[in-house]
């Protein structure tokens, strides 16, 4: 199979890339990326050359895109902007990719005939107090990504209904694991415990996400992707739900550090308290999750400490000066 990739030079999609050409040896990938702030080539190092092409560019762009997919049997599309602090800040870029650029890859896909799976999120549901979501609740979303990523979903949906395209959604809860980007809660404390730096804690702290590790993500990809029927949405949750301050906890304790490091700070506008997914839809198609939250932290903890040179670059560039935007303080390297 031949597929391509949008989006592959991120976080989740570098680690679908690795997992797919592992699994598959057979296969080939195309990816597609702008290689914004948060993509690079350095998380598809390593990788065989013949199985592997990298462009770089956008998904609004129609042209480049029919050319890119030329030969490809489906798209996976992790192609999108994806911090909701940058999308309170500046969120247009997130309406143009994560709904626009959404647009274009499913026109280009409907035109070839291939399949589309959408890569998506549990916060397109809002947040919930009690119990899980299931692919039927309401969609209500919190902030501008959110409800760009929604924005996407639904123009997804229509698709199916309205052209009967192959294309299906997934929307996972957050993941962590190598290589991500350390805008996010779990690197960000992680990189700032090793530099003996202060942790950033939105407002109580006590607001809960559901853990995924991405290889499990990764996994409940290729499941959907080869088993999945068009036209449906797949809730892919971790096990672990634990509030945020758990998190910095454990962190601090695999880094050994103490809790004089936790800095509350004012919380994030628009704050959704709970995530929480209900994934039998997707365990039906016989997923399951392989990594509990304790062994994935610890084996992300140390990827970053081996992986200096992964995360140097980017401590010394843009993100510096995101972060004395968004914190209000210098970042300690
Ligand atoms: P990321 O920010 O690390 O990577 C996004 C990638 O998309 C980057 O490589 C970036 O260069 C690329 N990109 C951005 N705009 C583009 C454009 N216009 N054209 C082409 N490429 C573009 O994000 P991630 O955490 O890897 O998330 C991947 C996908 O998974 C996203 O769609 C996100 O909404 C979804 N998701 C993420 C999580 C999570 O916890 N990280 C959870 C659920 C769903
Ligand atoms: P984040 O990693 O940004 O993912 P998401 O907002 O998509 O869930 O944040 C995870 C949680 O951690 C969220 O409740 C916000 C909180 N958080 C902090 O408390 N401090 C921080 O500096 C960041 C980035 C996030």
């Amino acid at each position: 199979m031949r597929l391509l990739v949008a989006g592959g030079a991120g976080f989740i999609g570098s680690n679908y890339v690795r997992h797919r050409l592992r699994g598959h040896s057979d296969d080939s990938v195309v990816v597609l990326d702008k290689l914004t702030y948060a993509g690079r080539r350095e998380n598809l190092a390593g990788l065989p050359d013949e199985c592997l092409t990298v462009i770089a560019g956008d998904i609004a762009d129609r042209d480049l895109v029919a050319a890119a997919l030329s030969g490809c049997d489906a798209i996976v599309n992790f192609a999108a902007e994806t911090h909701v602090d940058r999308s309170i800040a500046s969120p247009g870029e997130f309406i143009t990719t994560d709904v626009y650029g959404t647009y274009v890859l499913l026109e280009a896909a409907r035109e070839a005939g291939i399949r589309h799976l959408q890569i998506s999120t549990d916060e397109v549901y809002g947040s919930i107090e009690e119990g899980s979501f299931s692919e039927s609740s309401p969609l209500d979303p919190s902030s501008p990504y959110s409800a760009s990523k929604a924005g996407g979903d639904l123009i997804v949906q229509s698709f199916h209904r309205t052209y009967e395209a192959e294309v299906l959604v997934c929307r996972a809860s957050n993941n962590y694991g190598p290589a991500q980007h350390p805008e996010k809660l779990i690197p960000l404390c992680i990189l700032n415990a090793l530099a003996k730096d202060l942790l950033p804690v939105y407002g109580d702290g006590q607001q809960v996400r559901n853990w995924l590790y991405v290889t499990d993500f990764c996994a409940a990809i290729d499941v959907i992707l080869e088993r999945g029927e068009a036209g449906q949405v797949y809730n892919v949750g971790g096990e672990d739900e634990l509030a945020n301050l758990d998190v910095v906890r454990r962190i601090i304790e695999l880094c050994d550090r103490d809790e004089s490091l936790i800095s509350y700070v004012a919380d994030r506008p628009g704050h959704d308290r709970r995530y929480s997914l209900g994934s039998e839809r997707t365990r039906g198609l016989g997923w399951q999750p392989a990594v509990s939250f304790d062994d994935g932290l610890a084996r992300t903890v140390e990827w970053y400490r081996e992986n200096a040179e992964w995360w140097k670059p980017i401590r010394s560039g843009e993100y510096r000066e995101y972060y004395e935007r968004q914190y209000g303080r210098a970042l300690r390297t």
